[in-house]
């Protein structure tokens, strides 16, 4: 027998988050992102308010909880990456495709939403500079169509996300990760809470307010429904890995529900809070209501740069939402990162490397596809550009399916005693009764409630 000894799969200790703060931190850092700020208030707003609110704190406790705790139980469990976790549960090699598909999912989310990022570091710097002392809704509509629509410019902001995030990873989990998103989270609260009450002190402010927190049922439609899950799991990051690598992170004492019920409902907080910064100004200065680049890079600065020291409030906001993004796409990069280094055995500053790399040419795809008269604005793949291709398949098809296999895995395939004995961190807490209730919403009423959704996507079933 010439078989080279290979070690058998010895206990390495893995490096992970040192204590529960650190496990909150991070995790929050990768549930906020660029979605509180320029998704989610509109949403709350266009869809009946706090009726909305209403119907999006039950799709997270339905759907999206269930969802994040299994995925937080492979990581933690298995302490692998997102394809090995799949290896060690010991079940048939198809699951590790759900690992894979994160890994794709995270390539494509990470390419648009790093272009993005890119457009907000550069804002940073152009409030500072004053660019937007007195502006019109004409120049803010050119000066964003000249910072998203050539070419040197998005591609080099762009690559500047791409090299602070590849920073704090190559730095490692505790030192990069850790560290980062334990400062910066509490920085962005500070920032938020500054303009909520520079906003609430507007003369809009009451019609502000009312437009997020209204409950108006009447405006809640069957598809409302379907846009608070989908903006759920964007939200908490999930159905991609990203929570199960985190999970594998995570220190042995960490109450994983807990965790998930204090990330959802710090991560709602945030948005909350986002929309008390956004619309009270909105109002005040005769705007519609507007989500997604309209809202962050024009509306915004028009309105901010109306206010007396608007201009600091600007520069604070981008800040904050710079700070969102950079820590979401963290967790991002850390997917397909963990998956090299740990399986591949790549070394971790190798393994950021080549991922950069990819993203950043996956990534100019998007950047140069970002309106339409950018240079591959007109290219279209099945009627959408690049960046919405990749925003589409990552958003609507391999989120959403990467979560359902997640929930039939641990609710089908996996036994409920190791799924109880690990949420109980090995018996030391009990968690029982919550264990057994998320197993029987796992095993039977998400996987039907995002059918329903993926039926809708495919236009198979209509909900209007
Ligand atoms: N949650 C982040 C946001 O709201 C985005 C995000 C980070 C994400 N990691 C993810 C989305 C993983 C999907 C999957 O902006």
């Amino acid at each position: 027998m010439k078989s080279i000894e290979k070690e058998p799969d010895a206990p390495i200790k893995k490096e992970g988050f040192t204590t529960g703060f650190a496990v909150f931190f991070a995790t929050l850092g990768s549930a906020v992102g660029l979605g509180n700020i320029w998704k989610f208030p509109y949403l709350i707003g266009a869809n009946g308010g706090g009726a909305f609110l209403i119907v999006y704190l039950f799709c997270i406790i339905f759907a999206c909880m269930p969802v994040m705790v299994c995925e937080l139980f492979i990581g933690r469990k298995t302490r692998s990456n997102a394809v090995q976790a799949f290896e060690k549960l010991k079940v048939k090699p198809f699951w590790k495709s759900i690992g894979f598909m994160g890994i794709i999912a995270a390539f494509l989310i990470m390419s648009f939403y790093s272009c993005v990022a890119g457009w907000v570091y550069l804002y940073i710097f152009k409030a500072i500079k004053g660019d937007f002392a007195g502006i019109s809704a004409q120049s803010a509509a050119a000066q964003f169509s000249k910072a998203s629509v050539g070419i040197i410019s998005p591609i080099l902001w762009q690559i500047i996300v791409i090299a602070v995030v590849s920073a704090v990873i190559i730095a490692g989990v505790q030192k990069g990760i850790e560290r980062v998103t334990k400062t910066l989270m509490p920085i962005l609260f500070i920032l938020i809470i500054i303009c909520d009450i520079r906003s609430l002190t507007l003369s809009g402010a009451s019609q502000g307010l009312d437009f997020l927190f209204r409950i108006d049922f009447s405006k809640l439609t069957a598809q409302g429904i379907l846009v608070a899950l989908g903006l759920g799991f964007f939200k908490l990051s999930l159905g991609m890995g990203t929570m199960l690598t985190y999970g594998s992170y995570y220190t042995d004492d960490n109450n994983l529900i807990g965790t998930s019920a204090k990330v959802a409902v710090s991560d709602t907080i945030v948005s909350i809070l986002a929309g008390v910064a956004i619309f009270p100004a909105v109002f005040t200065f005769g705007m519609g209501p507007d989500n997604g680049p309209g809202l962050l890079f024009m509306t915004i600065p028009l309105v901010f740069s109306k206010i007396p020291f608007g201009n600091v409030l600007l520069v604070a906001f981008f800040f904050l939402t710079a700070i969102a993004a950079t820590t979401a796409m963290i967790s991002m990069m850390e997917v397909p990162v963990a998956y090299l280094n740990e399986s591949k055995k790549i070394p971790r500053k190798k393994a950021v490397l080549s991922v950069a790399v990819i993203i950043m040419l996956i990534g100019i795809l998007a950047s140069l596809s970002a309106d339409g008269a950018s240079l591959l604005g007109g290219a279209k793949v099945f009627g959408l550009t690049f960046f919405n291709l990749f925003d589409f398949v990552s958003s609507n098809i391999l989120m959403p399916l990467g979560g359902f296999l997640i929930l039939i895995v641990v609710g089908w395939f996996l036994s409920k005693k190791d799924f109880e004995y690990e949420l109980s961190n090995k018996g030391s807490i009990n968690t029982k009764t919550a264990a057994d209730m998320l197993y029987l919403v796992i095993k039977y009423v998400t996987p039907v409630l995002l059918i329903i959704v993926f039926l809708n996507t495919l236009g198979i079933i209509r909900l209007s």
